[in-house]
């Protein structure tokens, strides 16, 4: 099989279906349920080769939508089924992951033209992206706060030590409990995040913001589509003002940095592969892309690797090839990266991104994370995220 076929044989296989509500999870072992922004790269896959299936991916991510509109980053579909850890009450987590929702719908509107899909999960997605505006930006700063590692969707990445107040050598086991402790602390409010978080963790993130950014754009095209004028002005609006205050607040030396506080920017200067993101929704100009990408993505003493590109910069302490988001390869950093060099027209680099990508899938199978020296293959089997490369094929 190639890995194309493999690819989709995989998203086949780790289907699942429970009350009626028919999901896929990222790795039958070690993750066995819905996930926020896999089921997003799940749909985007499905599009191409059962864009039923894309549909029922997302129908069921938003069936769970709380009342104040957060769509949770995890859902436990099987009642009583054993999860380790509780992030949240009554099935779901409570938190939420970067926002790839409306990038899903329109690749799934874009090889369907299903408008009456389109019509249908619209209302859910313009409340939860309401919702991020209004509660997750409490200072009307615009820009958006994450209250725990885990709705970046790096969960361990060193980019947030310094907010967490541990080592950059801190083992995996000790840095869960600390976002534990902050899923703790977020429950003793009652959930009440953007009130209650702000003195525990409260991080204005790179790489949310811009995903948030670009998915209000396709939101507002939508909204356009279907003749809610109301809807694209205010979308269009809150797009255009995160990019503004990226830009005068969190841009420095070329690049972006996320920044911690509620009230404050305190730089988070640790550098990580969100120097990148930045260009999946076209927020540097030409002139800082070429820089970008000549000094820091193919510089082989940061970034650039024989198999991938490193998530932490090879000139960090906290830098761990084998690292769960410390500098190991990851399959979806992969594809933003992909989709930002592409829109920059730098062809040759993304190409090369996917020819890295399809040779650790063909050397180490559908693993979790890679290392980026030697291309072996860490973390969860089975792993859904390999399957991105199907859409790294427009060359
Ligand atoms: C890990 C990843 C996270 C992902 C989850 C399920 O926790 O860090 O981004 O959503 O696994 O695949």
């Amino acid at each position: 099989m190639t890995i194309e076929e493999q690819a989709f044989a995989l998203l086949a296989a780790n289907r699942r279906t429970t009350d009626g509500h028919t999901y896929t999870v990222p790795s039958p072992d070690a993750y066995p349920y819905q996930w926020l922004w896999d089921s997003c790269f799940h749909a985007i896959v499905l599009a191409k080769s059962e864009p039923e299936a894309a549909k029922d991916e997302l129908r069921a991510l938003v069936s769970r939508q709380l009342p104040n509109g957060m769509i949770p980053h995890i859902i436990y579909w099987v009642p009583g089924s054993l999860h380790r850890y509780e992030w949240g009450t009554d099935g779901t987590s409570a938190l939420t992951q970067p926002p790839m929702l409306a990038y899903a719908v329109k690749a799934i509107y874009e090889k369907t033209g299903d408008d009456a899909f389109v019509a249908e999960i619209y209302p859910s997605l313009m409340r939860y992206y309401q919702y991020l505006i209004d509660r997750r930006d409490p200072r009307d700063h615009h820009l958006i706060g994450i209250i725990n590692p885990d709705e970046s969707g790096e969960d361990n990445s060193p980019r947030f030590d310094s907010v967490l107040h541990v080592p950059d050598d801190i083992l995996l086991a000790d840095h869960l409990d600390r976002r534990r402790e902050l899923i703790d602390a977020n429950r003793t409010c009652n959930f009440d995040a953007e009130f209650c978080m702000k003195t525990h963790f409260w991080v204005k993130d790179v790489p949310f913001n811009v995903i948030l950014i670009e998915n209000l754009r396709i939101l507002a095209r939508i909204s356009e589509r279907l003749g809610k004028e109301n809807d694209k002005h205010f979308l269009t609006l809150n797009a255009d003002l995160i990019t503004e205050a990226m830009r005068v607040l969190l841009f420095a030396d070329g690049v972006f940095w996320s920044a911690a506080g509620a009230d404050s920017y305190e730089r988070l200067s640790v550098a990580t592969w969100a120097h990148f993101v930045p260009l999946f929704a076209g927020l540097y100009s030409s002139a800082e892309a070429r820089e970008l990408v000549k000094n820091q993505l193919l510089n082989e003493d940061t970034f650039w690797a024989s198999r991938g590109v490193r998530t932490v910069s090879r000139r960090e302490r906290a830098y761990r090839p084998d690292g769960f988001w410390r500098g190991s390869v990851w399959m979806a950093p992969h594809w933003f990266i992909y989709r930002g060099l592409m829109r920059y027209g730098f062809i040759d680099e993304a190409r090369l991104i996917r020819e890295k990508s399809l040779a650790l899938l063909e050397r180490a199978g559908f693993r979790e994370y890679f290392d980026p020296e030697t291309g072996a293959g860490y973390g969860a089997h089975n792993f859904t995220w390999g399957a991105l490369v199907t859409d790294m094929m427009d060359i």
